[in-house]
């Protein structure tokens, strides 16, 4: 699986670009906010749906245009396919697959894959609980597409009973609630499963590449924080009885602080080195480490699940990275993944990692010669 070509139309600093790829490693070099960053970003849009930093589409959206386009093809075994999304100001995003409109989403993913390892990955670890649940929910989607489907369902279930706390009386709209109850309850399950799931595998995977880069001092474990399926649950209809037990316990609550408190929204990943949180205990150094696993974890996971090499996005991490990580980076590189490095400088890698690469030089958001 690779990216043959990726056309960018008012995409960011993107007027209008098209760029062809090496099946192998493509360097990417160019100065501060050029729009290098800008491409890589464009590619993971294609395998996860969404940016790995925006949170809105519209900031991806060149300003003052109201349409973007990433259009890209893909070849998949030697036959090729085009994916191509748009993004509008004022529509809701639009799809092709093979150049075939297409009008679930959720069709787009699953046909390219990709891991994108970047400066932001250390938020994963250091920021707040929305970064780790969008980690597990991007790893997901992209081996299980109909996941998309589900985790927006569950965004537009839990509004719209946010907004009947919100508005209801309690005394006579709570056969309503109780309905939202249910959907919220079916729904979230949904989610909660999934992300259990992805939770178990990664822990091991990523622990695996932990155990590597620390040379065996450390282990590395992943747990999923969840109130409903606290102390481990069997199965979804446990989880979905217990969501349901939880939001009746907690209704007075809900009612008076008219919010959603149970449900997945709330839940967390929790990363121990050595029995030990890494939020709360782990030096910087740890908690970048951390990150790298958890990414190494993603991509080992994608791997074995799809059963190809999932693109690896690398970007700007020959200044981000000490030498020693950069070095087990490098060595991951080499294994037959179709490879995107930016960095602002050619002379930040070694000769011999740049022989026989395709550079790409960018300026002001066009490709230079
Ligand atoms: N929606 C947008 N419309 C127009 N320009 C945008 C938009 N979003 C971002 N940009 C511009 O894109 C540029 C940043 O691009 P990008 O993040 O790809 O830079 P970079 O080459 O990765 O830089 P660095 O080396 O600093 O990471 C900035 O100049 C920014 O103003
Ligand atoms: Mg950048």
């Amino acid at each position: 699986m690779h990216l043959e070509k990726l056309e960018l139309t008012n995409y960011r600093n993107y007027g209008g670009a098209t760029f062809e790829f090496s099946p192998d490693v493509n360097i990417i070099i160019g100065g501060n906010a050029q729009g290098k960053t800008n491409i890589l970003e464009a590619v993971y849009f294609l395998s996860a749906g969404n940016s790995h930093r925006a949170g809105s589409d519209a900031l991806l959206v060149k300003q003052g245009e109201n349409l973007a386009s990433i259009r890209s093809e893909v070849d998949r075994d030697g036959r090729r396919l085009s994916l191509e999304v748009f993004i509008s100001m004022n529509e809701k995003k639009r799809i092709k697959v093979g150049g075939v409109e297409k009008y679930r989403f959720s069709d787009l993913l699953g046909n390219l894959h990709a891991v994108i390892f970047s400066p932001e990955d250390l938020q994963i670890v250091k920021g707040g609980p929305e970064r780790r649940r969008a980690f597990l929910d991007d790893t997901i989607v992209q081996i299980s597409p109909t996941y998309h489907y589900w985790r927006r369902k569950y965004d537009r279930v839990l509004r719209q009973r946010n907004i009947l706390l919100k508005t209801m009386n309690r005394n006579v709209d709570i056969e309503s609630l109780e309905l939202w109850d249910r959907n919220l309850a079916e729904v979230g399950t949904k989610v909660i499963v999934n992300r259990i799931h992805v939770t178990e595998r990664l822990s091991q995977l990523s622990a695996e590449a932990h155990k590597k880069i620390t040379k065996g001092a450390e282990t590395l474990e992943l747990n999923y924080i969840c109130r409903v399926s606290e102390g481990g649950v069997e199965g979804p209809q446990e989880i979905e009885r217990r969501f349901i037990k939880e939001l009746i316990r907690r209704r007075k609550e809900e009612l008076d602080r008219k919010i959603t408190l149970v449900g997945p929204h709330r839940d967390d990943l929790m990363m121990n080195i050595n029995g030990l949180d890494v939020r709360s205990f782990g030096s910087q150094g740890q908690q970048r480490t951390v990150a790298l696993s958890l990414k190494f974890g993603q991509m080992k996971l994608i791997e074995q699940e799809v059963k190809a090499k999932p693109l690896l996005l690398l970007d700007d991490v020959m200044s981000e990275l000490d030498e020693d990580r950069q070095s087990y980076l490098m060595q991951m590189v080499r294994d037959g993944n179709q490879v995107f490095i930016t960095a602002t400088h050619l002379d930040s890698f070694a000769p011999a990692d740049v022989a026989g690469h395709n550079i790409m030089r960018i300026k002001g958001g066009k490709l230079v010669d």
